[in-house]
């Protein structure tokens, strides 16, 4: 066990995480195995929700963001266990049938929740939805999905000219459409696709860079039809399609596995192993990226795992150099930014990161907020419109640090105070259970001290 090192401090809703790293210097050791992935995990909830019969969910992610989504579907008729073991149960309502409910459906933090969930409710005629979400999702941008699916004959309205929730929308009978998405987003990818289940005819969506592909895997295991051109990136669902329950087993988050992979790589002496990650090649940019800056990490046991690719990573220290990382790159390793941004500042040289400006708009303004919180900690690192720019090799020093309540904030900065000088206090560090709840526990399993 670490003498001191990792301490939490609660206050009512708030928490304080202390890190104090002895001066003696510390590690990482062992074997971890991660929580669920957090888009497959909203994914196997929604589809369960929407098949016939029952659905299991293996190793489903009982973060805040799974949960609020198991919440809305709950509230729409699915009958879900509840989310509290490694084994959860949706029996669907099968398409189409989902309930007008009786109340407010609350998306929390989650904005895969909110988008996916759009094209759901926009496609069941006669109900009447309103949905909302916490001080964050309300002012993230909704008209990325609203824009398409009012091309589809969707009615929603919203705040600002219909762009923000809290939303309202009465269902329709959509018309298919081929839609050209100017960002490539998995969430609007996924939105329109869900749409297109209800929808009489082929509804096809083209963006300009492959984000991750895990709604088009899972649909075509739950039986619907539908095809994948990767030389265009385009897919198309053809509906009005049946689903049918099936058994998910859902892979180790590759973005909760990345504050591992660039801990382990920046703390001296550092060997560890984190298990069943999935490695699905639009999720795995984090690899690449790390690659190029020198990590050394191994990719053991390749498996395919319920239609999805799993594989152990084993990483250890290594003396980092800085990388440029763009264009379509980037939405294959869009969550992971913040963490590079620690590894940059501890990589010879200057990183660069650009065409990353989706940054802005997640669940806060991560290149903002990374720039001013990494400089409390005295790194070089400065905003870019579309990105960041790093000079790392400054040591960086304990300090007061904020996470902006965005839980990738929280446990990036968390990372960083590792390698730190002294003592840095994270603020607001309950962030971090939107996606991983037991990060300290992790964290406080992995320390050795020297
Ligand atoms: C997600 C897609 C990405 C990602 C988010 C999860 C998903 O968002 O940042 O954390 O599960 O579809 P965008 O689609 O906005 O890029």
């Amino acid at each position: 066990m670490p003498s001191v090192v990792v301490t939490l401090e609660n206050t009512e809703k708030q928490q304080k995480l202390k890190i104090d790293p002895p001066s003696c210097g510390l590690s990482l050791q062992g074997r971890l195995r991660i929580p669920g992935d957090k888009s497959i995990s909203h994914r196997a909830l929604m589809l369960g929700a929407l098949a016939e019969g029952v659905t299991t969910i293996e190793g489903l992610l009982l973060g805040a963001d799974p949960r609020s989504t198991a919440e809305c579907f709950s509230g729409l008729g699915a009958e879900i266990s509840e989310l509290n073991s490694q084994q959860i149960k949706v029996k669907g309502c099968g398409i189409g049938n989902l309930q007008e409910p009786d109340r407010i459906l609350d998306a929390g933090n989650s904005g895969t929740t909110m988008r996916l969930m759009l094209g759901i409710l926009a496609s069941h005629p006669d109900r009447l939805f309103t949905i909302t979400g916490d001080s964050s999702l309300v002012k993230r941008p909704m008209d990325r999905v609203i824009a398409p699916l009012t091309q589809m004959g969707a009615t929603i309205w919203g705040r600002r000219s219909g762009s923000f929730a809290p939303l309202a929308v009465h269902g329709q009978q959509l018309q298919p459409i081929h839609y050209h998405s100017p960002i490539a987003s998995a969430q609007v990818k996924s939105c329109i696709l869900l749409a297109g289940l209800m929808v009489e005819g082929a509804t096809t969506v083209t963006e300009p860079a492959l984000s991750r592909d895990h709604t088009e895997r899972m649909l075509k295991a739950f039986g619907a039809q539908l095809t994948v051109n990767p030389d265009t990136n385009s897919v198309t669902v053809f509906g009005p399609a049946k689903l049918q329950g099936q058994t998910v087993i859902v892979p180790g988050d590759i973005s909760s596995a990345a504050f591992w992979l660039v801990a382990a790589s920046i703390v001296p002496g550092s060997d560890i192993t984190i298990e069943n990650v999935g490695v699905n090649p639009t999720r795995t940019g984090i690899l690449e990226a790390m690659a190029m800056m020198g990590a050394d990490i191994q990719s053991q046991g390749e498996r395919l795992v319920a239609g999805e690719p799993v594989a152990d990573l084993r990483v250890r220290f290594s003396p980092l150099k800085a990388c440029e990382i763009k264009g379509d790159l980037i939405p294959r390793l869009i969550d992971e930014i913040p963490i590079l941004a620690v590894a940059a500042a501890f990589a010879e040289g200057t990183t660069t990161i650009r065409d990353a400006a989706e940054l802005r708009v997640k669940e806060s303004d991560r290149i903002q907020v990374m720039a001013t919180e990494l400089t409390k900690m005295g790194a070089k690192i400065s905003e870019l419109p579309d990105g960041l720019e790093i000079t790392g090799g400054f040591p960086l020093r304990g300090a007061e640090v904020d996470s902006d309540t965005d839980h990738r904030i929280a446990m990036s900065l968390a990372i960083a105070a590792l390698n730190a000088a002294g003592s840095t206090t994270i603020h607001r560090a309950e962030a971090a259970a939107i996606s991983y709840p037991d990060f300290v526990g992790s964290l406080q399993q992995l320390i050795i001290n020297n």
